[in-house]
């Protein structure tokens, strides 16, 4: 029985690049894994205030028209209670109007000896095109922006700068539903982690992993790990960021021409996208996770906790205990950041800046690293989005 006959509004999901290799397995894992979703949203038992039930839709947008009509039509014989839709080309708008959730893995990926910043030309104008689609069709107001795209580091800034730009909302709104994915780093870090610890048990370590994607933007903190990575030595703790650091390059050299990472990264990408499902329909009242987003707004605070972040990321760019309490010394910091945060379904409900605050000194060096780097990133991509106009 339903639980409220008074909401009964469908979740839509759009996925835009659903036609590639991340785009079809993230399209499988949702047709999955949103069925017991939809299940439990159908049950009695939702939580949270004002629950919702009914269907929810994968809505699949691609360039590439035959390959994602026959994705979605080979999908939607999988029996769950999960629809699935073909848009293509212009057909953009049908995609993505209603849509709650909207998840971009579209793009070039890398091939041997690229980096992820020389996608940055080809996927950014992609990122700024589909800003101005999402502009247009969806309501920034309710809809929830999920970015897989690479560089991350600097196609956040693209996605979420065009999207002030072509919707005149405020940077503080947009910024609240904005996210960059950096799942796969903290994916496998846990991976890694439980491979190198001598002690083999079933449980897989959660790593908290912050910063950026992208080489050394991508800051694991193993010593927050909640497993004992303190089993394992320094020299095994260095290899292990660094294999987390350019895992990806593992992949893009196994594949050797094929494309990066996509199976991988579909799976990080669905379940962080199932969390938001869960989220947007009532079953739980917030999430936490971390997630890469505009930790400086202009002119307002992007929510609690925000302040000592970068109050914090201040002090470890100053060399200084990073500890919050360092107010003025914020400037300089960056604009853009992955970090623990809680997710209500009106934005950002807290920043969590303790995970940095409780470093060790090994980290702490490598997010001065990060922090030399990122900002860089960031600035390709906001001035990509200045000289569009
Ligand atoms: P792919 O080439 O297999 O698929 C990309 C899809 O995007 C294609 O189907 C293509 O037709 C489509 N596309 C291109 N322009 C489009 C547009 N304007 N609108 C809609 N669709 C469009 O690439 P793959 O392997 O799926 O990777 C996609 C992106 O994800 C790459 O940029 C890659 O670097 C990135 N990536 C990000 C990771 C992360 O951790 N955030 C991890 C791995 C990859």
């Amino acid at each position: 029985m339903p639980h409220n006959t008074q909401e009964q509004e469908p979740l839509k999901v759009a996925v835009l690049g659903a036609a590639g290799g991340i785009g079809q397995s993230l399209s499988l894992l949702l047709k999955t894994w949103l069925g017991p979703v939809a299940a439990a949203a159908a049950g009695a038992a939702a939580p949270a205030a004002a629950p919702r039930t009914g269907v929810i839709k994968i809505a699949m947008y691609d360039v590439n028209r035959d390959a994602v009509r026959g994705a979605a039509a080979d999908l939607s014989h999988i029996d769950t209670p999960v629809a699935v839709s073909a848009h293509a080309g212009d057909d953009i708008g049908d995609a993505l109007r209603g849509a709650e959730l909207v998840v971009i893995p579209a793009g070039v990926p890398r091939r041997p000896g690229m980096t992820r910043d020389d996608l940055f030309a080809v996927n950014a104008r992609i990122v700024a095109t589909l800003a101005d689609a999402i502009a247009a069709h969806c309501d920034l107001s309710r809809t929830f922006v999920l970015l897989i795209s690479n560089p991350v580091n600097s196609l956040v800034p693209v996605l979420q700068e065009r999207l002030v730009h072509a919707s005149g909302r405020s940077p503080h709104d947009v910024a609240q539903r904005v996210f960059g994915l950096t799942q796969l780093d903290a994916v496998r870090a846990s991976t890694f982690l439980h491979e190198a610890v001598p002690q083999w048990t079933p449980e897989m370590p959660s790593v908290p992993v912050v910063g950026g994607h992208s080489g050394e933007t991508i800051v694991p903190l193993f010593s927050l790990a909640t497993r004992a990575a303190d089993t394992i030595t320094a020299e095994a703790r260095e290899r292990l960021v660094h294999r987390v650091q350019y895992g990806g390059d593992e992949v893009v050299e196994a594949k050797n021409g094929a494309g990066s990472a996509t199976l991988s990264m579909a799976y990080a990408a669905a379940r962080i996208t199932c969390k938001f499902a869960d989220l947007l329909l009532g079953l739980v009242p917030e999430l936490h996770d971390t997630l890469y987003v505009r930790v400086r707004v202009p002119g307002q605070l992007l929510a609690p906790g925000a302040q000592d972040l970068l109050e914090t990321l201040a002090g470890i760019t100053a060399g200084g205990n990073g500890a919050a309490g360092t107010a003025g010394t914020a400037a300089g910091t960056v604009a853009y950041f992955s970090v623990p945060i809680t997710v209500g379904t009106r934005g950002i409900v807290s920043v969590d800046a303790l995970p940095l605050q409780r470093a060790d000194e090994f980290e702490r060096k490598a997010l001065a690293v990060c922090l030399g780097q990122l900002g860089g990133n960031i600035k390709k991509g906001q001035n990509f989005v200045a000289n569009l106009g």
